[in-house]
């Protein structure tokens, strides 16, 4: 239901842009699990992780994400941006001379780490092994290097080469550094990411993710060997001087990622639903950019039409979606971005392609993407 803040009217619209991808922030079990952890244990938990912050579902929860990819340690963050800032720029200022070869495309949260940390960063062109061995290939073999990248990178909606980049990165001695943020729940048996789909988890050696995306709740983390989760929370300025997760996210977020563990109706529905909208786009001949992943983009090219786009679609077709311009993406390849979800219906989808149809009509834009 959408409020509008001028007349006070309301109407039903439906979201198109959530990354709540699998619909766990209305999972009854998790929203239960929320409000039994605050009422049986608070509101908030008083302090930080170190100074009587920390409670057993802090440890539960680590100890969860650690199993779901394999990993000895894992320690959570209040937010996915602040796992990267804190674990990547941890490792990356203290590691002496480090050097982080970073995706082109990697998220604002790993550049700001790169920044905060001083340390030398060398971009690599996206998902381009070729660039990304030469650039490993000029670098001293003996020099701390992390390389740092995405599994599914969200604007996009395609797929990083996990395992070359484990090749290159055992042939040439540097640390991996991967972000789940937008695959943890959604892809793998368990839910572990693409990593785990890939059987590459074992290969990587910090994998980040959030609990806000697939999981429904909100909260970062990592899954890292004892010394590097050690290494982090005992240097990690983010992590140390902040207040801890409370009760009811980390409850709710341990039962997301114990359901997820054992469900895969979500995760087939989600495939489902992304390819049932890929098809409809495409015999409606509307451009969207072809990805493997559930996330489907369709182009618009003109960030003044794209905002106009999502106006029209929302104020006529009571369908929401958020334009998405520089400098999230390139300027001219603006575009709305559209997460279909295990919610979404058939007729929810005939819905937005007829909109899409009238909104291209009334905007004359391109078809081609
Ligand atoms: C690739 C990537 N990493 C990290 C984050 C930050 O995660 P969070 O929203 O949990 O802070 C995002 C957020 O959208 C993201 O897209």
């Amino acid at each position: 239901m959408y409020r509008d803040p001028l007349t006070g009217q309301s109407r039903e619209i439906t979201v198109w842009c959530s990354n709540d991808y699998l619909g766990m922030g209305q999972n009854e079990t998790v929203q239960q699990a929320m409000a039994d952890a605050a009422l049986e244990q608070g509101a908030g938990v008083g302090g930080t992780r170190n100074i009587s912050g920390t409670n057993h579902l802090h440890v539960a929860l680590e100890r969860e994400l650690a199993d779901l990819h394999g990993k000895e340690a894992g320690l959570i963050f209040t937010s996915g941006y602040v796992s990267n800032l804190a674990a990547l720029g941890t490792l990356a200022a203290n590691l002496k001379d480090c050097v982080v070869l970073s995706d082109r495309l990697n998220h604002a949260s790993m550049i700001e780490a790169m920044r905060w940390s001083k340390a030398e960063k060398v971009i690599f062109e996206h998902n381009d092994m070729a660039d990304l061995e030469s650039k490993l290939r000029m670098l001293d073999p003996d020099r701390p290097k992390i390389i740092a990248f995405e599994s599914c990178y969200s604007m996009e909606g395609d797929f990083a080469p996990i395992g070359t980049i484990c090749d290159l990165a055992e042939k040439y001695n540097a640390l991996t550094y991967l972000d789940e943020v937008h695959a943890v729940g959604l892809y793998g048996l368990h839910g572990g990411g693409v990593s785990e789909r890939d059987q590459q988890a074992h290969r990587i050696d910090v994998i980040e993710g959030t609990l806000a995306k697939a999981f429904g709740c909100m909260g970062g983390y990592i899954a890292a060997n004892s010394d590097i989760v050690d290494f982090v929370r005992s240097y990690a300025s983010a992590f140390i001087f902040t207040t801890a997760l409370p009760p009811s996210l980390t409850a709710g977020a341990l039962q997301a990622v114990r359901h997820l563990k054992d469900s895969q109706q979500e995760r087939l529905k989600l495939q489902e639903r992304a390819a049932a909208l890929k098809s409809k786009l495409r015999a409606a001949q509307l451009p969207f950019m072809m990805s493997e992943s559930h996330i489907v983009p369709v182009l618009v090219g003109d960030a003044r039409r794209c905002r106009e786009a999502s106006d029209i679609l929302l104020e006529d077709h009571n369908i929401y979606v958020q334009p998405i311009n520089y400098p999230t993406v390139p300027r001219g390849t603006e575009r709305l971005r559209f997460t279909p979800g295990p919610m979404h219906t058939d007729a929810d989808m005939d819905n937005l392609v007829e909109a899409l149809k009238a909104t291209w009509d009334r905007l004359s834009l391109s078809a081609a993407a």
